[in-house]
């Protein structure tokens, strides 16, 4: 597509476009904004697959300060894996102000890296998360109680966001009271398309947690909060100020990403009824639940960061400068059907399904386990409870792409 073709067409969004840079052939422009991408009002994950197709596997866009983008799976994770080359120093579009403090762990590059993410792997691992599960239970079924008289509810707001919110103020002990003042915060600061909202929710975040942190570096105790704070780096513990970017990161990190999977969970549910029947059918087969949210997880990846390329390069027949941002989207691993026969089907028989909805390498999700458990929880206990439900007549669910794609609003009934 020609420059002034996308010029024409920029005016629309009112967002500045980005000279095409020297390096960058024509060939290989298109017109690809992941704050507005044509048809992820009704599906995000078809609408970002619409520029596999024809297109070049990897495309430069004027869009968002202008940025590379991969498409196909192999790229991706090749991407995900190359830390020399593929730095995650800055990890958002449009790059956020000069002096905004590193999001930590995910905007250090290895080795310092693996210094800071160890109390997080030591908090989450399997055996942590098997303990949670209890609380995790106990929390969807009360939520999940009170919401079956009804007959109906706002799923979103009434029940996926509340289930990650419990946990985490669990795992870092802090009031459960403060939820209704976090959530809209990590809401903003994980999905606005504006880098000085993003920033000021960042500061809120800080402002909240500030005390706290402070409180746990003078005093620290078993939970998440305090190991995170208390972090060696070079045999120093962290400032005040790195423990604040940490404790948010993990807070941004782990609730908007859940509620928004279970969200498209539901939704697939609710439109899909054979689905839904099979798996109330199979409930109790643990090794069948395993393998359908894997599934699910491969059709409804989510998030999305980008790195900076560290130095230039030839990859694949095109020329990269160092400096260069790419997007490499984890749900496009997904619904490669270069990886994936008939990626747009759900198919629970699924034998391999192929996906990199928790990242590769290096910054791989270590909130994961803790994800797949409260996922599962939340399947098993509403489908017992209400193994009947659609999308409520005359209501459309509210559908939203950015550095978390997520689903706002989505009206379900239920006899
Ligand atoms: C379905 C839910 C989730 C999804 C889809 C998800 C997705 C991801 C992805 C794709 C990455 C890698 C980003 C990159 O490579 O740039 C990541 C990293 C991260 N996630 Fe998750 N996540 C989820 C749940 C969680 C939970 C529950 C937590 C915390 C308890 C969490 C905390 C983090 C942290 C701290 C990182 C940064 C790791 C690092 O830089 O080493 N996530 N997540």
């Amino acid at each position: 597509m020609a420059d002034k073709g996308l010029l024409a067409m920029n005016e629309q969004h009112g967002a500045a476009l980005a000279g095409r840079p020297a390096h960058v052939s024509e060939a290989l422009v298109r017109d690809f904004d992941y704050y507005h991408l044509a048809g992820s009002e009704e599906d995000i994950q078809a609408a970002y697959a619409a520029f596999q197709g024809d297109h070049p596997d990897i495309f430069w866009t004027p869009r968002n300060g202008g940025h590379w983008v991969a498409t196909r799976g192999e790229d991706i994770v090749h991407i995900q894996r190359t830390t020399t080359i593929f730095s995650n120093a800055s990890i958002t579009l449009p790059r956020p102000p000069a002096g905004t403090p590193r999001q930590i762990p995910l905007e250090i590059d290895p080795p310092l890296h693996a210094q800071y993410r160890r109390p997080l792997m030591q908090a989450l691992t399997p055996g942590v998360v098997q303990h949670l599960e209890e609380d995790v239970r106990r929390v969807a079924i009360d939520q999940i109680e009170a919401l079956l008289p009804r007959g109906e509810c706002e799923f979103i707001q009434d029940f996926a966001k509340i289930l990650p919110i419990h946990i985490f103020l669990k795992m870092v002990d802090l009031p459960l009271e403060d939820r209704h003042y976090l959530v809209p915060i990590a809401e903003t600061s994980v999905r606005s398309s504006d880098a000085g909202e993003r920033l000021d929710a960042q500061h809120k975040m800080g402002v909240y947690l500030q005390k706290w942190v402070a409180e746990r570096q003078a005093d620290p105790g078993q939970d998440l909060l305090s190991r995170l704070v208390n972090v060696q780096i070079n045999g120093e513990r962290i400032s005040e100020a790195d423990g604040i970017n940490y404790a948010s990161l993990v807070l941004f990190g782990g609730l908007d990403t859940v509620a928004t999977m279970i969200g498209l969970f539901a939704k697939f549910l609710a439109e899909n009824p054979e689905h839904r029947r099979r798996m109330v059918d199979r409930m109790e087969d643990d090794s069948f639940m395993k393998a359908a949210i894997e599934e699910m997880l491969r059709r409804h990846g989510i998030a999305n960061t980008t790195r900076i390329i560290t130095q230039d390069l030839e990859y694949k027949g095109v020329q990269f400068k160092e400096g260069d941002i790419i997007l490499p989207p984890n749900l496009l691993v997904g619904v490669d059907d270069r990886l994936n026969a008939d990626p747009f089907t759900v198919d629970y028989d699924r034998s391999n399904p192929v996906h990199a909805v928790f990242g590769n390498g290096a910054h791989a999700c270590p909130g994961a386990t803790l994800a797949r458990r409260e996922l599962r929880v939340f399947l098993k206990e509403w489908l017992a409870r209400i193994p009947e439900f659609r999308v409520k007549p005359g209501t459309k669910p509210v559908l939203v792409t950015g550095q978390v794609n997520g689903i706002l609003e989505l009206q379900l009934i239920w006899p």
